[in-house]
C-alpha cells in the first residue's frame, strides 16, 4: 500500500511546526521572554512543566529550549532565553509577527504526579528558573494536591533576577516561601548574598515529605544535591535537568549522551539516584 503523503509528512519528528511570535519583553539586559503561537493549531499544544522544544529560527539554526510558561494555559508556548550566542541572539531579536519553527514538546518533564500529596522544594540558579516556572504555575493552580511550596533562587546580581514580580507574588501566596539571593549585591540590594545554597538555612523544609526539583549549572545542581541529602532527601527525591547539545531531540543521533542516558528522550529530568555515579565520575 502507498504511504498516505499527508500523514507522512505531518508525523515525520524532524519538521518543525510554524509559530509566530505574539509578544517579546525583556526580563534582564540579556535575557527575554517569548510568546509563541502555532499558526497551524489554534488550540494550541499542551505540555508538561519540565518540557522543552527544538526553536529553529530560520536562517540560523535549531536550538533546545525549555517551555516556561503556564501549563494550563496552552494557546501559546512561552520561552525565556538567555543571549548566549548566535541562535539564541537570533531569537531574542525577534519581532512581534515573525515566523519561528518549532518541535516538540519533547522530554520526560518533572515528576509532578509523585510530587502531589508533598512539598515541593525548588531550587533554581539564574536561567534555571525558566524550566522550573511551570512547576511553580501548577503547583499554585493546584494548590490542595501539594503542601508547602518552597522555591530558593539565586542569580549573579539584581539585574540578573528573572521574574522580580512574579517572584514577589508567589511569595504572599498560602504555604509558600520564597528566598532568593544574589552573587553580588551592590550598593541597593537589601536582600541575601551568597550562593543558592547558603539559602537552605532560612528554608523551613521537611525533607522526609519532600521532593526537590533543581535547574542551574551543573557545578550548582551538584553542590545543591548534596545539600538536600545531607538535609535528609533521598537520592530518588531530589530531581535534576540536565544540559547536553542536542541535534535531533528524538534519541537518534546521540549528540546528547550522557553515560547510558540520552538526554532528549530519557531526560532533561532525572532523579540524582540515575545521574550519581556519572556525576560523582566527571567530579574527579
Ligand atoms: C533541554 C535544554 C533546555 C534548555 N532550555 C533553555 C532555556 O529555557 N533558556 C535558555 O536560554 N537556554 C536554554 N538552553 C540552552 C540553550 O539551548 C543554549 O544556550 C543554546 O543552544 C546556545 O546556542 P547559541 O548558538 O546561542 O550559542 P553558542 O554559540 O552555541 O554558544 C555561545 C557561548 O555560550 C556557551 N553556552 C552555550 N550553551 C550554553 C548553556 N546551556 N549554558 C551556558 N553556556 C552555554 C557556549 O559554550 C559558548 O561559549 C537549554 C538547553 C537544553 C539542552
Ligand atoms: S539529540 Fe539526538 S539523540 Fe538526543
Amino acid at each position: 500500500m502507498r504511504p498516505n503523503m499527508a500523514t507522512a509528512v505531518t508525523t515525520d519528528p524532524m519538521l518543525p511546526h510554524p509559530y509566530l511570535v505574539q509578544a517579546v519583553s525583556k526580563e534582564t539586559p540579556d535575557t527575554f521572554t517569548l510568546k509563541l503561537a502555532p499558526e497551524d493549531k489554534p488550540n494550541g499544544r499542551s505540555f508538561r512543566p519540565g518540557q522543552f522544544s527544538m526553536l529553529w529560527v530560520f536562517g540560523v539554526g535549531e536550538l533546545p529550549i525549555s517551555i516556561s510558561g503556564n501549563p494550563a494555559e496552552h494557546k501559546q508556548l512561552v520561552y525565556t532565553v538567555r543571549s548566549v550566542g548566535q541562535a539564541t541572539n537570533a531569537l531574542v531579536t525577534q519581532h512581534v509577527g515573525a515566523g519561528v519553527g518549532v518541535r516538540g514538546p519533547y522530554g520526560t518533564g518533572w515528576p509532578m504526579d509523585a510530587a502531589r500529596g508533598r512539598d515541593v522544594i525548588v531550587v533554581a540558579g539564574g536561567i534555571g528558573l525558566a524550566p522550573l516556572r511551570p512547576v511553580i504555575y501548577e503547583v499554585l493552580h493546584h494548590r490542595e494536591d501539594f503542601g508547602r511550596l518552597v522555591v530558593l533562587y539565586g542569580a549573579r546580581s539584581p539585574h540578573d533576577l528573572l521574574y522580580r514580580q512574579e517572584l514577589a507574588a508567589w511569595a504572599r501566596q498560602r504555604e509558600t516561601q520564597v528566598l532568593v539571593t544574589v552573587d553580588y549585591g551592590g550598593m541597593s540590594w537589601r536582600g541575601h548574598v551568597g550562593v543558592v545554597t547558603t539559602l537552605f538555612k532560612y528554608a523551613r523544609l521537611k525533607p522526609a515529605q519532600s521532593v526537590a526539583m533543581v535547574c542551574g549549572p551543573e557545578i550548582m545542581m551538584r553542590f545543591v544535591a548534596r545539600e538536600l541529602m545531607a538535609f535528609g532527601l533521598s537520592r530518588n527525591d531530589v530531581y535534576l535537568s540536565m544540559e547536553r547539545n542536542m541535534k535531533c531531540a528524538v534519541g537518534f543521533c546521540g549528540h546528547c549522551q550522557y553515560g547510558p542516558h540520552f538526554i532528549c528522550k530519557d531526560g532533561p529530568v532525572f532523579p540524582y539516584e540515575k545521574l550519581r555515579s556519572l556525576m560523582e565520575k566527571y567530579e574527579l
